[in-house]
C-alpha cells in the first residue's frame, strides 16, 4: 500500500522539523576554564519515579568528552531573556569553551555543573547512562537538584528564530 511513498531526504526531514516550537536549554559542564557548553533543544523528560532526563549531543560536540569526563551536566531551559545566551551557546558568535560562560551568572547545585542563575528551570544531574545513535550520543541524567523560575517564561526555538509563545504574553 505505500510502495508509492518516496524516502525522506535530509532537507524535507528538515523542514518539516524546523516548524513544531522547541524548548531551549543550555547543557553545561565542567569547572573553571574547562567548563563547556552547548545549546540544545533534544532535551526532555524521561521520568518523575526517578526524576530523570535525556539530552541528545552531537558525537563531534567537545562537550560530549566532558560530560563523560566529568560524570555529570546541568540542562538550563531559558527564558524569553536569554536569547542571547542561547546563540552564544550554539556557536553563533563564534566563542567557544568556557568564553561562552562569560555571557551570564553562573553557580552550582548538587553535582558541581554550573547551573544558570534566572533560568527557567535548572536541572543538574549525575550522568547514569548513555545510548549510541549514529550522529548523536543520547544521554540519561539522574536529577540530583532542581530550581525554577515560576515568574519566568519560556523561550522557544521555531522556524529558524528564537521566540516565545504568544499565548503566555497576555
Ligand atoms: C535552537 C538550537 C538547538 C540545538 N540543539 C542541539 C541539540 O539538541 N544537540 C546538539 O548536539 N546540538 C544542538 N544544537 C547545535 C549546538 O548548539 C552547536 O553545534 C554548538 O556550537 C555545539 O558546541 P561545540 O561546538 O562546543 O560542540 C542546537 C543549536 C540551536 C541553535
Amino acid at each position: 500500500m505505500t510502495d508509492h511513498i518516496p524516502p525522506v531526504d535530509a532537507a524535507a526531514f528538515r523542514a518539516a522539523m524546523r516548524l513544531p516550537a522547541t524548548a531551549v536549554t543550555v547543557i553545561a559542564t565542567g569547572e573553571g576554564d574547562a567548563r563547556q557548553g552547548l545549546t540544545a533543544s533534544a532535551v526532555c523528560s524521561l521520568s518523575d519515579a526517578p526524576p530523570m532526563i535525556l539530552a541528545c549531543i552531537n558525537r563531534n560536540s567537545k562537550v560530549l568528552p566532558a560530560i563523560r569526563a566529568n560524570g555529570c551536566f546541568s540542562a538550563n531551559f531559558l527564558t524569553e531573556a536569554q536569547s542571547a545566551v542561547a546563540a552564544r551557546f550554539a556557536g553563533m558568535t563564534k566563542v567557544y569553551g568556557a568564553e561562552r560562560f562569560a555571557g551570564g551568572a553562573w553557580s552550582r547545585l548538587a553535582t558541581g555543573a554550573p547551573v544558570l542563575e534566572d533560568a527557567l528551570s535548572v536541572f543538574d544531574c549525575h550522568l547514569d547512562c548513555e545510548h549510541d545513535s549514529p550522529t548523536h550520543a543520547i544521554l540519561i541524567g539522574r536529577v540530583a537538584a532542581i530550581r525554577q523560575d515560576d515568574s519566568a517564561r519560556s523561550l522557544v526555538y521555531t522556524s529558524g528564530t528564537f521566540s516565545y509563545p504568544a499565548a503566555l504574553s497576555a
